[in-house]
């Protein structure tokens, strides 16, 4: 199944599925969840990495990190009464980072799974995405029992690594793992892979700034769908509170969609 920008768009939303059920109204200017150590002062550092345009890329430019995560958590710290600073953290080691204190947030497109969640606390749901193949021109690959025998790129620890090496298994020799999506696509276009496997928003991305390539995309419906989500360190909980609380009251003031639009050029369809 081929699927247009559009596609993306319309997959990208269980947006309002989060939280919003919880209208919250606060005293104005308090931000009272409290607890634990943390004060308002408090600067939160948050992990992300930040070669997953549009979620978080380096602008070349201005050095800066940007995008819609970045753009979103900015609103939901400032919906809830905290302040975020953001560190550019390799994808290797960035949930290690968040469990040794290093990071207090990491917001890097990161797919909620159970396995994840054993080992760190997610906010709601803020973005659907799924998993996409991404093909030369001319590709007879479409599916994902057409990788078979084929060179097939992932970045690591992704949920894309997973779905691929479940379905090829673990010591399957034709898996290419790379520190990055953009590698992983580098790699497409040098034919040193046969096809990469990654999620559509990313992958979409790819394509509209490399039109010229020509690259085709696919989505298997073995692929399920996944939620993005913000996470803090397990146990986190006043954290994560506050989190989901300037979530919901972004979802409701209108923000999130406006975000949302600057980054994928529509509203999010409804939900
Ligand atoms: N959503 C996928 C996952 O959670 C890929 C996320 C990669 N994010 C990044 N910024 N590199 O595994």
């Amino acid at each position: 199944v081929r699927k247009g920008w559009a596609g993306v768009a319309a997959l990208a939303l269980g947006v309002a599925l989060a939280g919003c059920g919880a209208s919250s109204s606060a005293p104005s200017g308090a931000s009272s969840t409290g607890g634990g150590t943390n004060n308002n002062s408090q600067v939160y550092v948050v992990g992300t990495d930040a070669a997953y345009a549009p979620f978080e890329s380096v602008n070349p430019q201005t050095n800066q990190i940007e995008g819609f995560d970045i753009d979103l958590l900015n609103a939901v710290a400032k919906a809830a009464g905290f302040q975020v600073k953001f560190e550019n953290t390799p994808w290797k080691g960035i949930f290690q980072a968040l469990s040794i204190g290093q990071r207090d947030i990491l917001i890097s497109a990161i797919t909620i799974t159970d396995e994840r969640k054993q080992s760190m606390d997610f906010s709601n749901p803020y973005f659907q995405a799924q998993q996409m193949i991404v093909v030369p021109p001319g590709s007879p690959i479409r599916t994902l029992q057409d990788l078979k025998g084929k060179k097939v790129g992932v970045q690591i620890g992704t949920t894309g690594d997973e779905i691929v090496t479940d379905f090829l298994g673990k010591t399957d020799p034709n898996i290419k793992r790379y520190d990055t999506t953009p590698l992983a696509l580098e790699d497409l276009r040098n034919k040193a892979v046969d096809a990469v496997v990654a999620d559509n928003g990313v992958v979409l991305d790819y394509i509209r700034q490399n039109s010229s390539k020509g690259f085709e995309h696919y989505t298997d419906p073995k692929f399920p769908k996944e939620y993005y989500g913000i996470a803090v360190k397990k146990g986190n909980t006043a954290l994560l509170e506050k989190i989901n609380e300037g979530l919901a009251k972004v979802k409701s003031d209108g923000t999130y969609d406006t975000i949302y639009k600057k980054y994928f050029g529509s509203a999010p369809p409804a939900e």
